[in-house]
């Protein structure tokens, strides 16, 4: 079996959901890991049940990337700590299905700076190590929903659209200089985004959040520019690109009114 090539993960949005699986994943690799969300109680119990299951150094430090000099004073912390991430996996995100008129813009304001801000410049911030080294990983969560618009889900998805083009543009400036850059697209996972996005998923089918970590993984490894999560997912991921966009928007609009609006 190859050797998993990387040493030491910061992970965002690591006190549930994907995140929490990511660091299970890969506490059973070996690696290292600096954990980060803004819930105190639920990263230190975390940090503590991975150090002792699998005898890993496990960090974490507090952060609220709603503040745009989170990243920063982030980076400062791993600086300080002595501590070189060579795989940043940028989990950390939040929706909302809505009318967009029912959100207030401090709701969008911090949406944007979670999703498309701290995750960028986390990003910027960590490639320069990983150029020096020659070496470097990025997972980046974006969403099926990056894949088409989405009517009463605007902001979130058009986020998510930014996530996926983003780091496929990364992925062409710096695969051959050892940096793969890999956008992940999950559809419904179980987690708590649901209740946080206010989604009404019923009669929806979930994947599991460590099906994603474990597939997002091996994606980053094979090297891939993205990859859409489930195969009813990447079936449905080729709808949107055979219908002519209006057409698109038309389905997605009936399909989520009535979810949004029900
Ligand atoms: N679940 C799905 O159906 C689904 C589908 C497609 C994509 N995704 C994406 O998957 C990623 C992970 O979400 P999840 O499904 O695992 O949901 P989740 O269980 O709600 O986890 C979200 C994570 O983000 C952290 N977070 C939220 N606001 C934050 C802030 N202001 N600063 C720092 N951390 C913050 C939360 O930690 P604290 O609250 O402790 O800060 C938590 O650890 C997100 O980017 C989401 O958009 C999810």
């Amino acid at each position: 079996m190859t050797k998993f090539p990387y040493q030491t993960a910061l992970i965002t949005g690591a006190s549930s959901g994907i995140g929490k699986a990511f660091a299970y994943e890969l506490a059973k690799k070996g690696i290292d890991l600096v954990l980060t969300a803004r819930s105190e109680d639920k990263l230190s119990e975390i940090t503590e049940d991975l150090k002792s299951k699998f005898g890993i150094n496990v960090t974490y430090f507090l952060a609220d990337l709603n503040e745009s000099d989170a990243p920063q004073k982030l980076v400062h912390q791993l600086e300080q700590g002595k501590i070189t991430i060579d795989l940043l996996i940028n989990n950390a995100g939040i929706g909302k299905w809505t009318n967009f008129l029912d959100q207030s813009v401090t709701t969008y304001q911090e949406m944007i700076q979670l999703n498309i801000s701290s995750l960028v410049s986390l990003t910027q911030l960590l490639i320069p190590n990983m150029l020096k080294n020659k070496k470097g990983g990025i997972i980046n969560i974006a969403s099926t929903g990056a894949l088409q618009p989405c009517p009463y889900i605007a902001v979130y998805c058009a986020s998510k659209a930014f996530v996926l083009s983003f780091s496929e543009s990364l992925y062409g400036e710096y695969l051959d200089k050892g940096i793969t850059v890999t956008a992940i697209c999950p559809g419904n996972t179980q987690t708590n985004f649901q209740v946080t996005a206010n989604a009404n998923t019923n009669g929806m089918t979930y994947e599991s959040p460590e099906k994603v970590a474990s597939q997002s993984l091996k994606a980053l490894l094979d090297k891939k520019n993205n990859k859409i999560i489930g195969y009813n997912n990447f079936l449905q991921s080729f709808i949107p690109r055979l219908l002519p966009r209006k057409t698109v928007i038309n389905i997605v609009k009936n399909m989520m009114n009535k979810k949004v609006n029900a």
